[in-house]
């Protein structure tokens, strides 16, 4: 059976319920398979004409044992995950006309319009469908910058036994990003508002990594998470990067580069697996913001902490790319040690550097760049201009990167990774194109449905946050307990 362990070594393995039931190890590291599965060439090659729905099946199958989810209970999952799609495609991927062997995959196409739902839409089903089988009920918690949060209430919406507590720095999202979360109907569904976060939505996983580390609240509440820590979110985003080279490429083997916007390296890391299991991507670039901890990282062998800065692309306003120590594990022959060392370090000082062999091994097939603010407006006005088709800011900083290392990489298919639709960021694309109105691209039925809706949610200051909100969520669950024992 394949079994998953801790990248920091302190914790027995565990199977496959088990690490998507608990999302963090005991000993505070990231679950990963015992073994990574390898495909072939001709695998591959089989796999190439699939439908999106059906590749995740035989892709998760390489990491779920079938005594945990038979076949049929997994291609159900799957359906039911991906129905809710405006496209049939799922992913579609688009052609930029005015740039060369370059195309946009367009991971926004779920209903809360960001890449997150690829990976929650199926996350929040399977652990529902555990909980149920099991007859429990778990409390999820997670921190947003603006995606993840309105991903996992709408996936967690009306689930029978999950509630959601979903954390976001308040003025430091978009109001179309907030309204996702605050006019959900469900009872089951908690947003919870955070004014003055100092370091953004970075401050909220620290909230929430104290309540994990309370033992007495963690078991009370189950608290657990679906957030990019959960080992479901990983390996459900590796089915991307393999559908996208698909629809890329004749030859299996053929030059792909993929530059992906990047805050928590959640879905790069995914990348990076893909490609650790046999994909033969040749580049990936980590395309950062003025929030350039990953561009540190690959660039200079060195990962520190800094001060945020507020910038357009706000969904990776990120401090800490947490799931670098995922990869790391991986890129460096999977030593617990050498993980543990560095992430204590860095936890203990906000900065850690690698040696020589350790950034030459993770660094190898990368590049990385930090773009600034006024590169991803240019970057949005120049496609919208020469070709009509508008990029989210968040797209805008992937093709700024490619950009950069277009004529470094030299031939093959370059494709940005799209991870957020423009509705949810009309400000800025109105200002940015200098347009009263919005063009149509930049809306969206569902973002002016929730504009009209009734709001409820939480608000805290974050000085009180910690306290308060500890009090709100044992008081519910009391509640609750008292009406389901
Ligand atoms: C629109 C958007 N793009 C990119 C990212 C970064 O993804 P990751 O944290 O997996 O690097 C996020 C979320 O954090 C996001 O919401």
């Amino acid at each position: 059976m394949l079994q998953y362990v801790s990248n920091k070594g302190g914790s027995p393995p565990v199977d496959f319920e088990t690490a998507i039931l608990d999302g963090y190890a005991p000993d505070g590291g990231l679950y990963v398979p015992s073994q990574m599965p390898k495909v072939s060439k001709e695998q591959l090659a089989a796999w190439k004409d699939l439908s999106f729905v059906e590749l995740a099946f035989e892709i998760l199958s390489l990491f779920i044992d079938r005594s945990i989810i038979s076949e049929t209970e997994l291609k159900q999952l799957l359906q039911d995950a991906y129905a809710p799609f405006e496209k049939e495609e799922v992913i579609p991927l688009h052609r930029l006309s005015s740039k060369k062997d370059t195309y946009v995959m367009e991971l926004f196409y779920g209903p809360t319009l960001s890449f997150k739902d690829v990976g929650l839409a199926f996350l929040v089903n399977l652990v529902n469908f555990f909980l149920q089988r099991k007859n429990e009920r778990l409390t999820l918690m997670v921190a947003t910058t603006g995606d993840t949060g309105p991903a996992t209430a709408y996936f967690t919406a009306g689930k029978s036994n999950l509630d959601a507590w979903v954390l976001y720095p308040k003025g430091l999202i978009t109001e179309e990003q907030e309204r996702q979360m605050t006019t959900l109907p469900h009872s089951n569904i908690h947003p919870v508002g955070v004014s003055n976060c100092p370091d953004g939505g970075d401050d909220l996983d620290v909230i929430i990594s104290s309540y994990y580390a309370d033992a007495r609240f963690k078991e009370k509440l189950k608290l657990s998470s679906v957030n990019s820590i959960n080992w479901g979110r990983i390996m459900m985003q590796t089915v991307h990067y393999f559908y996208g080279y698909f629809q890329m490429t004749d030859t299996i083997g053929e030059r792909v580069h993929m530059a992906v916007p990047s805050g928590g390296f959640g879905n790069l890391c995914a990348g990076a697996l893909a490609r650790e299991m046999g994909l033969p991507i040749t580049t990936l670039i980590a395309a950062n913001n003025k929030n350039a901890c990953l561009h540190r990282i690959f660039s200079k062998g060195f990962f520190s902490k800094e001060a945020i800065h507020a910038t357009a692309s706000s969904a990776i306003d990120i401090l800490i790319p947490i799931n670098f120590w995922r990869y790391l594990y991986f890129a460096c022959g999977r030593k617990p040690e050498l993980i543990k060392k560095h992430w204590d370090e860095f936890e203990q000082t906000g900065n850690t550097r690698f040696d020589d062999q350790t950034f030459k091994n993770y660094a190898e097939g990368f590049r990385s760049h930090s773009a600034s603010d006024e590169e991803t407006y240019k970057t949005i006005r120049q496609i919208y201009e020469a070709e009509g088709y508008l990029l989210d800011p968040h797209a805008a900083v992937a093709v700024s990167a490619l950009e950069t290392f277009r004529s470094e990489l030299g031939d093959g298919k370059m494709i940005c990774l799209a991870t957020a639709h423009p509705a949810k960021f009309p400000d800025i694309v109105k200002a940015v194109l200098k347009k009263h109105n919005l063009p149509e691209q930049a809306t969206h039925t569902s973002i002016e449905k929730a504009k009209k809706a009734q709001e409820k949610m939480y608000h805290f200051e974050h000085v009180d946050a910690k306290e308060a909100l500890y009090q709100t969520m044992e008081t519910h669950w009391d509640q609750i307990r008292k009406k389901q024992p």
